[in-house]
């Protein structure tokens, strides 16, 4: 008998040949193969960041996820936001790069840490990252911080592989479309990790995903899938009520047993800790959001130095895995979303499960 209501079958699920209009958010840098499975394993659509992963790691990943998935799974890129090898930046001169490293002295001194040489590169380029990703093909790739070329969606076209973009706006969400993305993530500022804004800074483009998703909703002729603040079947229901054809959950899913965040930031996510979330530029110069730290309040205080992106990602990216180490929570970026206190579960499945119950009630 058909379900008159079937909120299940969406034209986004229909697009992918996925289950639910489920989908689990990409974490550049703290992805895992087990968490994206078992996002995909039941159902929904698990993605893997792949921020800062040059082509040889890219192939590696995608073998793993294959094996542990038959399901479809999506992969995510950042774009160069301005264009250029270094994402948009200039490769610092050694006395800049010496005064971005005395700048985070103090934490590299309490960790124990010598100062860092400076790297070859900061970051893999876009073309080489794109490249590995058309060979893995999965089902979908993501894309952040702009609107991707014609090559790259016509290149991925001809893999079979459905392009998804990232809009902050009804600005940027028009620009997708005009594009031709196949489907469009409208992500609100309740969002945990970067505010990915490219068409103006990230301070104009703060709308809540209540607003922010029919507007787009209403801006384009692609499916939306919600994002930002949405971690139980209440949010996922309001998502789909607001004319999302899908919500993408990530807070909910990086506390979970099966995520790559280490041990200290996802005890702060269980804790009263992430009542409060702020948008702060002192770990990579860009704005994201999180649970507020010493670090934080150190290089967001005014006239703190920061390198530019990517440089400063890359020396946090550094304090940051000493810090995990040794279990402090002071030193490294605690991304958060503003939906963190609604987290109950400890495991994707259990997320998934509750997810399913609720919406069925809410929508059947
Ligand atoms: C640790 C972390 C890293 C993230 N990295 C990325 C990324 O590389 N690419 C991306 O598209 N979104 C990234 N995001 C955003 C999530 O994919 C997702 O859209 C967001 O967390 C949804 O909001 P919520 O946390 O309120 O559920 C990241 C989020 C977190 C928590």
């Amino acid at each position: 008998m058909p379900r008159p209501h079937d909120w299940t079958s969406t034209p986004f699920t229909r697009l992918l040949g996925i289950d639910l209009p489920v989908v689990l958010g990409a974490f550049g840098g703290a992805s895992s193969t087990a968490l994206v499975a078992a996002v995909s394993n039941s159902g929904g659509l698990g993605s893997f960041g792949l921020y800062g992963m040059g082509a040889d790691a890219i192939r590696a990943t995608a073998g793993e996820l294959r094996s542990a998935t038959s399901r479809p799974f999506a992969l995510n890129l950042w774009l160069p936001l301005g264009g250029g090898a270094l994402h948009g930046a200039a490769h610092p001169l050694p006395e800049e790069f010496a005064s971005y490293v005395a700048a985070l002295e103090p934490f590299f001194a309490e960790l124990s840490l010598a100062a860092p040489e400076a790297p070859e590169r900061y970051l893999p380029s876009f073309e080489e990252q794109f490249a590995a990703v058309l060979e893995a093909r999965p089902a979908a790739l993501s894309l952040v911080y702009g609107v991707p070329s014609a090559e790259v969606i016509d290149a991925c076209r001809a893999e079979g592989i459905v392009v998804i973009g990232t809009a902050t706006t009804p600005d940027e969400a028009r620009a997708l479309n005009e594009a031709g993305v196949d489907a469009i993530v409208a992500s609100g500022m309740e969002a945990a990790g970067h505010r990915v804004s490219f068409l103006k800074p990230p301070a104009e483009s703060l709308i809540g995903t209540m607003a922010l998703v029919p507007r787009v909703v209403d801006a384009v002729d692609v499916p939306v899938v919600a994002a930002g603040g949405i971690a139980d079947g209440r949010g996922v229901a309001a998502a789909l009520t607001l004319g999302a054809q899908a919500a993408q959950l990530g807070t909910a899913f990086l506390a979970c047993d099966e995520s790559a965040a280490n041990a200290a930031h996802r005890a702060k996510l269980w804790s009263a800790d992430a009542e409060t979330t702020v948008i702060t530029s002192a770990f990579s110069s860009r704005a994201s959001r999180g649970i507020p730290n010493r670090m934080s309040a150190a290089l967001d205080a005014p006239g703190a130095r920061r390198a530019p992106f990517p440089v400063q990602g890359w020396l946090t990216g550094r304090i940051k895995a000493e810090a995990a180490r040794q279990g402090n929570a002071d030193l490294m970026s605690l991304w958060a979303g503003q939906g963190a206190p609604l987290i109950r579960h400890h495991r994707a499945s259990d997320v998934i499960d509750a997810i399913v119950r609720d919406v069925g009630e809410l929508l059947g």
